[in-house]
């Protein structure tokens, strides 16, 4: 039996949906952990572009068992949007193959508005959220004001705990925001209906995937968004609202965090970061726009354009040690395809000083100067290559440096969309114990 982590280890989108499906081959369980409907994991099977936000990249093969934690803020209006979405073109979706815990948090229309007007009310401090309601989901959460998915499977402790919640989100909407109020019968209503829609996909499913482990199945846990918007770890206060890395996975899965038996960053091999909030290798000129246009690198979820730079070694290294991580992979290689010369951050300047280590919170990133090293474009299509030592010299040798500067091996390569487009390294089996 095994248990593999595979995380973000930048700003999010890192080709995790792709990496996932590609390893939900051989796993039984595929779970996700925290976060919610604003990630955007692509998948591409033969051509055909799946997006998928809340359920686990696992679900497009048959026979495998997809779990959305208790971690998730669970908008249910997505989960049956996706759900259907996927019936439509086939995919198998049912309370078999697909689970949900009944500990989930809910979003609720007034989480979705609350979210768009804090962020109008920010002004230049926006943090540039995805609209999707998940800090206010969280920060309910946290206020023990939330409901959860079990909470719309009863009628009377619905009506309570909703109406004890209106009362205080329509005095924000209408007082603060200068918004129109919402119905209490008409939200119950509508929630109410979606809970039963859920229903058959409610479960413990902490006990389900612990029992799985225990009966020897392979587990995968799927994070989202990436390690740098951890709320305790990442950019604070330009973060997502959960816990991005292996970090999240006993608290947003109830799987013991001595049972995980491996872990794998994934990050490309240049970086991009979507909303607001600092980036220090962040390229603004001529590059950036190369990396935007050949990396297709619009938001999955909002089609915001990603803004673009370099493989930063600083915060790779932090982010792999800070989970733990035993290799990681990486992916959209092929992007560099056509430049002269490929950068990368290798050190920090701040208040004078140079650091070769990530600085720490009480450095604000916005400050920092970054030093950059070159090394030369290998300028060859590298998208139909399938082994190591098949890739031009030039490749290898930009992998196998950033390889030592960061200091943990890289398991495999991703050069293209597709789901065949790897290339495996030494080491891949050892860190993924099942691939
Ligand atoms: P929120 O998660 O919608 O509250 O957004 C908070 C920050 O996280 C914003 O900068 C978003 O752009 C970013 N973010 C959230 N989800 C993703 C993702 O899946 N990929 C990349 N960035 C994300």
């Amino acid at each position: 039996m095994s248990s593999v982590s595979v995380f973000g280890a930048q700003w999010g989108d890192e080709g995790k949906g792709k990496i996932i499906d590609g390893l939900a081959r051989g796993a039984d369980v595929i779970v996700r952990y925290q976060g919610g409907a604003n990630a955007g994991h692509t998948v591409i099977v033969s051509g055909a572009k799946y997006v998928l936000h809340l359920i686990p990249s696992g679900i497009l093969h048959p026979g495998k068992v997809n779990v959305i934690g208790n971690g998730l803020a669970v908008d249910p209006l997505k989960f049956i949007e996706e759900v259907e979405g996927l019936r439509a073109r086939g995919v198998k979706v049912d309370g078999t193959n697909l689970r949900l815990s009944s500990a989930a948090h809910v979003i609720f229309e007034h989480h979705k508005r609350i979210d768009l007007a804090s962020e109008r009310w920010r002004g230049v401090g926006r943090i540039g959220t995805t609209g999707r309601g998940i800090g206010p989901c969280y920060a309910d959460k946290a206020a023990r004001t939330g409901l959860r998915v079990a909470d719309l499977l009863e009628p009377e402790r619905c009506r309570r705990r909703l109406a004890a919640a209106l009362a205080e989100k329509n005095a924000l909407l209408e007082q603060v925001h200068g918004e129109q109020p919402l119905s209490l019968e008409e939200q119950l209503a509508r929630y109410m209906h979606l809970g039963e829609v859920l229903r058959p996909f409610v479960g413990d499913t902490g006990a389900e995937v612990r029992d799985a482990y225990r009966r020897g199945k392979h587990v995968l846990f799927e994070g989202a968004q990436g390690a740098l918007l951890d709320i305790d770890h990442g950019s604070y206060p330009y973060v997502t609202s959960s816990n991005t890395g292996s970090d999240g996975i006993a608290a947003g899965a109830g799987f013991p965090s001595r049972w995980l038996d491996r872990v794998v960053g994934i990050a490309k091999a240049y970086c991009t970061r979507v909303g607001e909030g600092p980036f220090p290798s962040e390229d603004h000129g001529a590059d950036g726009v190369k990396i935007r246009e050949a990396g297709n690198e619009y938001g999955a979820t909002t089609g915001r354009p990603r803004r673009c730079g370099w493989f930063d070694v600083l915060a790779m290294r932090y982010s792999l040690e800070l989970n733990g991580a035993d290799g990681w992979i990486m992916t959209n290689l092929d992007v560099l395809d056509s430049f002269d010369e490929i950068k990368v951050a290798t050190a920090y300047e701040v208040g004078g000083q140079m650091h070769r280590e990530w600085p720490g919170a009480h450095v604000d990133l916005a400050d920092v100067k970054v030093h950059m090293e070159g090394a030369r474009g290998w300028k060859t299509d590298i998208t139909a290559v399938r082994r190591y030592e098949d890739l031009p010299a030039l490749t290898r040798k930009y992998v196998e440096w950033v390889e030592k500067l960061v200091g943990v091996p890289i398991v495999m390569l991703s050069v293209g969309p597709d789901r065949d487009q790897v290339i495996p390294r030494d080491g891949l089996k050892r860190a993924l114990a099942h691939a």
